[in-house]
């Protein structure tokens, strides 16, 4: 038995020696000195030996055992030296190599100009009041002064849903009655930036989902040359001093007088083209002194109070702005387009 375990021993170290993983040192340990191994099994049968080569045997395999034990332990940690070396080999890199380049997102040009509109009317004192995107027939239309069956829809031809007298909002007049009903009797001096839905031709000019920008101010004596005025200060800050404007006589039902605001197209500076039908003008805003009927559906007595509404397009803006010269670019999602607006 003697010759056996010393034997053991020697194919033990080598096999030891073998190991490159820790894996295979797991295994050979369990091969080797777990309490299954040959090496124990040995142990529980010194008592078959004769009482001079017991105490020979039982010294000998624990120093076997002992010395296996620390041959082990020192196998380990060179073993797990060697893996964590080739890891770090495998996962090295050449700091020379170029990088890769980082995609950044950036704003919409139509956001732009909608963030830049409202902060000039922040700065000229007027708040932001949100309206909803769905809006009833009634808040659309009936309560601007356009009842059913009134030739004026026509100026709006609308997206209807499945409930019935729910549609997208064609413009973002309807926030002006729920703002007044918020507000009543408080002054008033909002601008009401959203989505607008039209059932139109799509052209160079015009989409069917595009922006709008409502403004509402009212209050006590305020005249058609507040209006003016505060829209002419607007132009001049989003497009320069230098860019003309002028004001046209125009209809719109929930308004008296009615005016549009059309600025100059600066896509060929007044020479005329496409874009401004060879006009050298382009609309880029509705305007008025608020009708008395929608003062009085939003709770404010005409005879007391007026004010005076606008209803401006950002992407009609942007187009200028950046001489974009179609507005179908907008929301065709190419990014050739898109990313010329750092
Ligand atoms: C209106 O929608 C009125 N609610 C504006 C208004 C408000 C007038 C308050 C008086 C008082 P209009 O349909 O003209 O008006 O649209 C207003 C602006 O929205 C236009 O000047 C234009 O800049 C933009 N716009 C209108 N239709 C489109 C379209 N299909 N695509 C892009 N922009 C549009």
């Amino acid at each position: 038995m003697l010759e056996e375990i010393n034997l053991i021993y020697a194919r033990s170290l080598d096999a030891l020696e073998a190991a490159k993983s820790m894996e295979a040192l797991e295994s050979w340990y369990r091969d080797t000195l777990s309490r299954k191994s040959r090496i124990t099994l040995m142990t529980r049968q010194v008592g078959h030996l004769s009482l001079e080569e017991r105490p020979v045997f039982g010294q000998r395999i624990n120093q076997i055992k002992k010395a296996l034990e620390g041959a082990y332990q020192e196998r380990q940690s060179s073993v797990r030296a060697a893996e964590l070396q080739s890891q770090m080999v495998d996962e090295s890199f050449d700091v020379t190599l170029p990088g890769r380049r980082q995609f950044r997102g950036r704003l919409h040009p139509a956001t732009q100009t909608l963030r830049e509109i409202n902060r000039i009317w922040g700065d000229m004192g007027f708040q932001v009041y949100r309206s909803r995107d769905v809006e009833s027939d009634e808040y659309n239309f009936e309560l601007l002064n356009i009842p059913e069956d009134h030739p004026a829809r026509d100026m709006w031809d609308t997206f209807h849903t499945t409930e019935p007298g729910l549609i997208l909002r064609t413009h973002t007049s309807p926030g002006q009655i729920h703002a007044m009903r918020e507000y009543y009797p408080e002054p008033i001096r909002v601008i009401l930036p959203g989505m607008c839905y039209r059932y139109e031709q799509i052209t160079a000019r015009s989409e069917i989902q595009f922006y709008q920008v409502e403004g509402l101010a009212v209050g006590k004596n305020i005249t058609m040359a507040d209006l003016k005025g505060t829209l002419s200060d607007f132009a001049r800050r989003i497009f320069g001093a230098d860019r003309k404007i002028r004001f046209r006589a125009n209809y719109f039902p929930f308004t008296e007088p009615s005016a549009e605001l059309d600025v100059e197209c600066i896509l060929c500076d007044g020479d005329g083209c496409q874009v401004c039908k060879y006009t050298s003008w382009l609309e880029i805003l509705g305007c008025g002194m608020v009708h008395p009927t929608v003062l009085r559906n939003g709770g404010y007595d005409p005879a007391v109070y007026s004010g005076f509404a606008f209803g401006m397009g950002p992407e009609r803006i942007a187009m200028l702005k950046f001489g974009i010269e179609d507005i179908r670019h907008f929301w065709a999602n190419d990014l050739r387009f898109l990313e010329q607006f750092g």
